[in-house]
């Protein structure tokens, strides 16, 4: 790949591209790069490069004639080497958002030309004349075009064959599978106190997968719900098939709604054990579930009792009338088995089948069931309310209910 960059500061941005990483892979010839000085292109004595802005306003604007006079010699530098014509772009605040994804994209060219804008801009009609495209590295305004430059540059470079020692090395990265990089440690295992987590000196590449994948996924629903919700939607969760020996039947009896009120008691009372006052858990009993239970299905909705080999372990409660789902509960040590997933299909099988849209309520502190209901088709509608007054723990903020409404996939 040859890299060429248009700017009033060639040294700074060669200076970049010839140290550390990309400066070992140009030496090894693994792409070329070249920085151009606009001013080299002037044709004015004092080799000005801008002027006072048409219509007033602060600052300068670049002139069109020594970056269009630059961008040609460049095009006929590449043409000289029997390469393609480059693809411009142009940074600017005004550009497109930058992402991976563009990155990968640039990376495909033969010939790319990188346009740095000074001061308060370029002349519009060189842009219009030369630009395949205009980018911004973030919302924000920088002094010139130098730094995004060579952000665009360093993020496509490193996707060259041989630039990385290993080609792992950006396969699994943040933004490579739209979630953010779980964390890193290395030695020592103990720094200032603080411990490396265990299960990475396991030394079981399964187990060490998977949370490194888990992390990734927190990380990214706490810090980028916006990629969190895209990842959700092309990562949909394949519901696990019922096992021989598993089902779900109508709880009727007695002794059936009284197995469903003790998992609602175990589930919620683990689900709450860090939010909620001991008295206020200690007041849940398993007879105030039943009772609860005993109310709601005289209002409507029907309890599934999940067993496994005979033996009750969750619950979801539908309302066939209004599609509402609730009481998705799991015993604790029977969660992170598919269950949830199971349940939950099978309770939106039966709403869908009446021709209703599933929809359901969770808690904003329940981010695990959260995560399950995404990756199953539901989406957050935006309403939110107080969850059922219950009393926190001193500085645990209240968590709100949150409602999901099932979408079919697009
Ligand atoms: N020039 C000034 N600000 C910029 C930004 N955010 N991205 C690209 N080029 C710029």
């Amino acid at each position: 790949m040859r890299i060429d960059i248009v700017t009033l500061f060639p040294e700074l941005c060669g200076s970049f591209l010839h140290t550390s990483i990309l400066g070992r892979a140009a030496a090894r010839g693994l792409f070329e790069a070249h920085c151009h000085q606009i001013r080299d292109y002037t044709q004015n004595k004092q080799r000005q490069t801008d002027d006072y802005p048409y219509g007033g306003g602060p600052g300068m604007v670049l002139y069109a004639q020594p970056i269009a006079d630059c961008l040609r010699a460049v095009q006929a530098q590449c043409a000289q080497q029997g390469r393609a014509a480059p693809h411009i772009v142009f940074l600017t605040a005004a550009g497109a958002p930058y992402r991976e994804a563009d990155a990968k994209r640039l990376a495909g060219y033969d010939c790319l030309t990188l346009v740095c804008g000074h001061y308060e801009g370029i002349d519009e009609r060189v842009i219009e004349a030369f630009a395949d495209e205009e980018l911004s590295i973030g919302d924000y305004v920088l002094t010139g075009g130098e730094l995004a430059a060579l952000v665009v540059a360093d993020s496509v470079l490193r996707l060259q064959p041989g630039v990385l020692a290993e080609a792992a090395g950006y396969e699994d990265e943040s933004y490579w599978d739209d979630l953010l990089e779980y964390p890193q440690y290395t030695r020592p295992e103990v720094w200032e106190g603080r411990a490396v987590p265990p299960t990475l000196l396991t030394g079981d590449h399964e187990k060490i997968a998977a949370w490194r994948a888990e992390r990734s996924r927190a990380r990214t629903r706490a810090r980028r719900p916006d990629l969190y919700d895209r990842w959700c939607r092309t990562h949909p969760l394949a519901v696990p098939k019922w096992k021989r020996g598993e089902k779900a039947q109508l709880a009727r009896t007695a002794a059936q709604l009284g197995q469903a009120a003790a998992i609602c008691h175990a589930a919620w009372q683990h689900q709450r054990q860090e939010l909620c006052t001991p008295e206020y858990l200690a007041a849940n009993t398993p007879e105030a579930f039943a009772e609860a239970l005993a109310r709601d299905r005289a209002r409507g909705w029907a309890f599934y009792l999940h067993t496994t080999g005979d033996e009750p372990d969750a619950l979801v409660g539908v309302h066939r009338q209004s599609g509402e789902i609730s009481r998705l509960y799991v015993l604790p040590q029977r969660q992170g088995q598919g269950i949830g997933a199971k349940l939950l299909a099978f309770a939106c099988k039966k709403i869908l089948a009446d021709g209703t849209v599933p929809w359901l309520e969770v808690p904003s502190s329940n981010t695990g069931a959260q995560r399950l209901y995404r990756r199953m088709g539901f989406v957050p509608t935006g309403d939110a309310k107080a969850l059922d007054g219950a009393p926190n723990l001193p500085g645990v903020p209240a968590p709100a209910l949150l409602k999901y409404r099932y979408s079919a996939k697009e």
